[in-house]
């Protein structure tokens, strides 16, 4: 049975503050996802009829940035009276349903998937019941609402907190996830009779539970088993534990779909990556945001991709990538930076300690040795010599430079922008390109090189160079060339 929801609601109005964060706890990101958008994905992925999420601290902050995820996702605020129960009377205040099945999750439990909020509902609307608790047994239930079953351990009798709690009820292991399906008219009528009267005085939802059972209801739990998967967040400790077990699910995930992940241990990568068959991950890899590699790459070791698109059968060695595109069959690195707006072509290169920003490089193009290539457009087939630098700034602006296909750029040329080169020309090494270059044109203007002989043995005598230069004219025999007057006279013209 395919059961939805007719709402969810997503609790969020928490301060937090064992975070000790400037930023809201639910903003703190895991898998390069906020918490909140895990829990907002996790309920969308049970379409849904509506999803009301429940803000308070930090509204407007945390409002903005569920807007950036999905404007259409609904606000409901929370006014000062404290407590999940009135989170969620707050919430349903922005629900159209009168009936039907409501879904309660937190924003702070960032594992919880789809699937089994969908059991949840299922079982739930299976049985007939009022309420369906989510509960887990835990080793240490330190600090959670602990469930209160009947002797024979069948029916749910409600929920106690663990504040609340006698000391024979703590003993209980079975606890509370926080995640509920409610039938809606049993949940408004219900919390409309709760108080406050708790050691926190604060309105419970979990009072909800009582309440039914207490009017004849049927109120059921589902036990699951992972976990993990209905932690929440509370301080940076358990930020960092989910973070790491999130990671090594969608790890997992990857490499049952076909993906060689040489070590799990180095490896990270976001919840949004998607990976094609046989690619290869070696140690030391983080892939960020929604990196997409391509069937056969091969990523590492020591690699960091942002929102970098990897063709198939591309190679990635020890670099750094940030919003660019590496076409099928291209090769990166080792040591790259390759920044935002670099687009490299199908078989193309970009070699060792190259920096490219905003660049196209055409297929099968080459930039192979200690370049930066920022603002450019370079044609199929062309290569780069080694040391070439893109001068794309003036001190005020930057400025373009299109390089033509099947062109030959000398090592150590300075391009300065904006300029042109035509397809086809060649640069001499050195050159500092200021003018245009016509197809099939040579651009050179590097001064022509004087050979001023015997220069070492008259101003450094007894230096190793002078040792190893006589060395070698006496292997040839000669007499030490050049000692002329002319020499020295044009090199003290030419300092
Ligand atoms: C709650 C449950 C407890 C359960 C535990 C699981 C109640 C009374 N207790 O306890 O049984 O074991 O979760 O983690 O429900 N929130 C609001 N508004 C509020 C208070 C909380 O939106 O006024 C939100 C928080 O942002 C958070 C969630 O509700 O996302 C849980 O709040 P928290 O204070 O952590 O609840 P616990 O006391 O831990
Ligand atoms: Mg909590």
């Amino acid at each position: 049975m395919e059961s939805t929801a007719a709402a969810v609601i997503v609790l969020a109005a928490g301060a937090g503050t064992r975070m000790k964060s400037r930023t809201p706890k639910v903003m703190h990101e895991i898998g390069g996802r906020s918490l909140l958008v895990h829990a907002v994905n996790a309920a969308q992925g049970t379409s849904p009829g509506e999803l009301v999420v429940v803000l308070r601290h930090e509204r407007d902050r945390v409002a903005a940035h569920l807007a950036e995820h999905d404007p259409e996702v609904a606000v409901a605020d929370q006014d000062d009276i404290p407590g999940t129960g009135r989170a969620v009377q707050c919430g349903l205040e922005r629900v159209t349903a009168t009936e039907g099945t409501v879904l309660v999750t937190y924003g702070d439990v960032p594992l919880l998937d789809p699937a089994t909020l969908r059991e949840l509902v299922a079982e739930h609307e299976g049985a007939g019941a009022a309420v369906t608790v989510l509960t887990a047994r835990v080793p240490d239930p330190t600090g959670y609402g602990r469930i209160l079953r009947s002797e024979d351990g069948s029916e749910v009798l409600g929920i106690v907190e663990h504040k609340d709690a006698t000391a024979q009820e703590r003993e209980i292991d079975e606890i509370n996830s926080g995640i509920y399906a409610f039938d809606i008219e049993v949940l408004r009528d219900a919390l409309s009779r709760i108080g406050t009267d708790n050691a926190q005085g604060e309105m419970y939802l979990t009072d909800v539970l009582g309440i039914a059972r207490a009017d004849g209801r049927t109120v059921r739990a589902l036990v699951t088993a992972d976990v993990m998967m209905v932690e929440g967040v509370n301080d940076r400790l358990q930020l960092a534990q989910l973070g790491a077990e999130l990671n090594r699910r969608t790890l997992e995930r990857h490499m049952r779909d076909g993906v060689t992940i040489i070590d799990p241990a180095t490896t990270w990568i976001d919840a949004d990556v998607s990976i094609g068959q046989d690619a290869i991950i070696r140690p030391g890899v983080q892939l960020h945001g929604a990196c997409d590699i391509g069937a056969e790459a091969v990523i590492g070791p020591d690699t960091t991709l942002r929102d970098t698109e990897v063709g198939e059968g591309a190679e990635v060695l020890r670099s750094h990538a940030v919003l660019a595109v590496i076409g099928a069959g291209a090769s990166v690195g080792p040591f790259s930076y390759l920044r935002a707006g670099t687009d490299l072509g199908a078989r193309g290169k970009i070699g060792g300690f190259v920096e490219t920003k905003n660049a196209r490089i055409g297929a099968g193009a080459k930039v192979p040795h200690l370049s930066y290539v920022g603002d450019a457009e370079i044609g199929e087939g062309t290569n780069i010599g080694a040391a070439t630098i893109f001068a794309n700034y003036d001190g005020v602006d930057k400025h373009r430079t299109v390089i033509g296909n099947q062109v030959r750029i000398g090592s150590d040329t300075v391009l300065v922008a904006p300029v042109e080169v035509g397809d086809g020309a060649v640069t001499g090494a050195g050159t500092v390109v200021r003018k245009n270059v016509p197809p099939g044109a040579l651009a050179v203007n590097a001064v022509s090189q004087r050979n001023m002989e015997g220069w070492v043995q008259r101003r450094r005598p007894g230096t190793a160079a002078d040792d190893a230069a006589r060395a070698a004219s006496a292997e040839r025999s000669g007499p030490i060339a050049g000692e002329s007057e002319q020499d020295d006279r044009e090199e003290q013209g030419n300092r």
